[in-house]
């Protein structure tokens, strides 16, 4: 069995590009992996707290000296967490939204952002401690930023995930969505790099 854990981050559920462009991937993929199983985390229906005070101290709190609530808040993350350990390769949409992420996304990404479990500070600098695997990054935007200097959602993202010790990033663009006959021509691109990515 392959497992692909889909991370959806579009406002507009089913309709959002990066999750129309993600799923067009995942048929392609599911058409040629007759053994692959999709998980889901939808990170706007079903939305991670914002960091605060409280669950920062649960996450730097050992185990053994846990609250009950502290506990409740480890254990969702470590979920989170889980999902991305068992994944073989991830699949994430995401969307540029005032120039950056969208905030759930962040919100999610907080949550499993782990001193110890995920990374670790080293004598020469952070570590990521997940395994590396696959991972397409589907990131779509109204305007035109790549490589741009002022894109603060392609280069972030691709800074957590190495962070945490995923680099084979595969990204795939769509720009210009929001530039009339633009879009139908990006789209289209993002189409065949999908194509290829996935054969
Ligand atoms: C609230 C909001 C903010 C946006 N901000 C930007 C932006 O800063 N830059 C940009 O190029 N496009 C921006 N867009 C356009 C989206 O990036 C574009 O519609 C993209 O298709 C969104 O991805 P999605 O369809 O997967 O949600 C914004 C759209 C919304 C709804």
């Amino acid at each position: 069995m392959t497992t692909l854990l889909h991370i959806k981050s579009s406002l507009f559920g089913d309709d959002g590009k990066s999750n129309l462009l993600a799923t067009e991937f995942i048929e392609q993929w599911q058409n040629k992996q007759t053994d692959g199983q999709v998980v889901v985390r939808d990170v706007i229906s079903n939305s991670t707290s914002h960091l605060d005070a409280s669950i920062l101290t649960a996450f730097m709190t050992p185990e053994a000296e846990r609250t009950t609530a502290q506990q409740v808040i480890t254990d969702h993350s470590d979920a989170l967490i889980n999902e991305i350990c068992e994944a073989d390769l991830i699949v994430i949409g995401v969307p540029m939204y005032n120039f950056g992420i969208p905030s759930q996304m962040k919100a999610y990404l907080d949550h499993i952002a782990r001193a110890g479990i995920t990374f670790k500070y080293t004598d020469t600098g952070p570590v990521g401690l997940l395994e590396d695997k696959p991972v397409y990054l589907f990131a779509t935007r109204g305007g035109m930023y790549r490589d741009s200097g002022i894109d603060f959602q392609v280069p972030f993202m691709t800074q957590f995930l190495n962070f945490i010790g995923l680099s084979s990033i595969d990204t795939i663009y769509a720009e210009g969505l929001n530039m009339g006959s633009v879009a139908e021509t990006s789209l289209a691109a993002a189409k065949t790099q999908i194509t290829a990515a996935v054969n």
